[in-house]
């Protein structure tokens, strides 16, 4: 028999990143990497969904299919598309998004920063400029004291520890560098756009007499196991490649506790940094040495990342011993180009956190519709809503009326199981 409830007050929708779905912008670090071509398809972030034209009708979808929360982005491009000058275009524009997602009874969950940097930021060296944080605190004051009224919810940086891997470790992201002492300056420097925004946040919606302000960062954390369980080295290298990817930055970031990997920048104190964990969790690396794999005879997505439901309760309870929070899961998905398992990876990672007893409360499922998959560009689907790039139309996937029912019924019964989630994973 497989099949769960929904606790009292959990709340179902989706997630998504403003670059990822607007579509239109020119001016952002992202475009800039698409242009000098590494993307693996040669699709462009400038088309993505129209979701900034679109937004009402992808509000309507999702509205219809039960979602009650939405994990949406603003983009700072857009927002002060020259340094010091804010765009009240742009802003008008965001209100009007929030606002016909409150009139459909859906509470947003608002993203201040996921990947993307106007070009003007880029150049100047992003995050590893002297100035970055104070410049980063002038972007976030002005979104946030002209949307304060519609938002109560902010995540402040999207996976710290996804963006400076990538664009500063491997230097496979923009700005391509490789250099161990920028990755560590940009952490501390999210470290601290993240504590010193929290305050900012608070304060501006307290001045204004709201008391509901909830605030965190978005972790990307992964289950590192050792290979061999009996291995000393792949167990000491599983611990070190969490201690670098993952641990190091969420007690930077949650606590304000920097140390040898993280330095601590002015203004960052020892504390409380989240009113909620905000967690993304996707996968489980296999280690050996140091670098992270996928053991073989494991099931797969579509990009070869293995699927280990249980892994959402393992991190979820690292976070949970830092700091005794709500967790909100603000991304969980798969790259499922056909929709062959995507509704039996949702049934078996909600099933593993209604099982689990920790305080799961939400869940942003990734994505609402495909969209523009970084590196994948258009051809890495995880959406439960269809795109059609050439011509835009939407097509809710099996997945999405599955999560549809899911989200009427309040759980899956044994008859919903069977008719959407008894397909096999692929096997590695
Ligand atoms: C990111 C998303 C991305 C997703 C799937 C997360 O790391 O926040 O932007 O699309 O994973 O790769």
């Amino acid at each position: 028999m497989a099949h769960f409830n929904l606790p009292e007050g959990f709340l179902l929708g989706s997630a998504s990143a403003a670059l990822q779905v607007e579509g239109g912008d020119r001016n952002n670090n992202w475009y800039d990497w698409c242009r000098k071509g590494h993307i693996k398809d040669g699709s462009d972030i400038s088309r993505a969904c129209d979701h900034y034209n679109r937004y009402r009708e992808d509000i309507e979808l999702m509205s219809s299919m039960g979602m009650r929360i939405y994990r949406m982005g603003v983009e700072w491009a857009r927002i002060e598309p020259n340094r010091g000058v804010f765009d009240g275009e742009a802003i008008a524009h965001y209100r009007d998004e929030l606002s016909a997602l409150r009139e459909r009874g859906i509470e947003p969950l608002l993203t201040l920063h996921h990947f993307g940097n106007p070009m003007w930021f880029e150049e100047m060296g992003g995050f590893t400029h002297p100035d970055a944080v104070d410049i980063f605190l002038e972007y976030v004051d002005t979104v946030v004291r002209a949307l304060c009224d519609l938002c109560s919810e902010y995540i402040t940086i999207n996976e710290p520890n996804v963006y400076t891997l990538n664009g500063y470790f491997y230097g496979t992201w923009p700005p391509g560098h490789k250099s161990l002492s920028e990755y560590r300056r940009v952490l501390a420097a999210f470290t601290a756009a993240h504590v010193r925004s929290y305050g900012l946040i608070h304060a501006i919606r307290m001045e204004r007499g709201y008391t509901d302000t909830r605030v965190s960062f978005a972790l990307h954390a992964r289950v590192f196991a050792p290979k061999s369980r009996k291995n000393p080295f792949h167990i000491l290298s599983a611990r070190l490649i969490s201690e670098l990817f993952q641990d190091a930055v969420t007690r930077s970031m949650l606590l304000g506790k920097c140390g040898a990997v993280i330095p601590r920048l002015p203004g960052v104190k020892r504390g409380l940094y989240c009113d909620f964990h905000a967690l993304n969790y996707y996968s489980r690396s296999t280690v050996s040495g140091l670098s992270d794999g996928v053991a073989a005879g494991v099931p797969v997505n579509d990009l070869g990342w293995e699927i280990y439901p249980h892994g959402i309760v393992e991190c979820a309870q690292t976070l949970c011993d830092l700091a005794e929070l709500p967790v909100y899961v603000t991304e969980n998905g798969a790259c499922d180009n056909t929709d062959a398992y995507r509704a039996r990876f949702i049934f078996d990672h909600l099933k593993e956190m209604t099982e689990s007893g920790l305080p799961f409360v939400r869940y942003y499922h990734w994505s609402f519709t495909d969209n523009f998959e970084w590196l994948e560009g258009e051809s890495g689907r995880f959406g439960l809503v269809h795109i059609d790039y050439e011509t835009q139309e939407r097509r809710i996937k099996k997945s999405g009326e599955f999560y549809a029912a899911m989200a009427a019924e309040g759980g899956v019964s044994d008859e919903l199981y069977e008719k959407y989630c008894s397909a096999p994973y692929n096997v590695k």
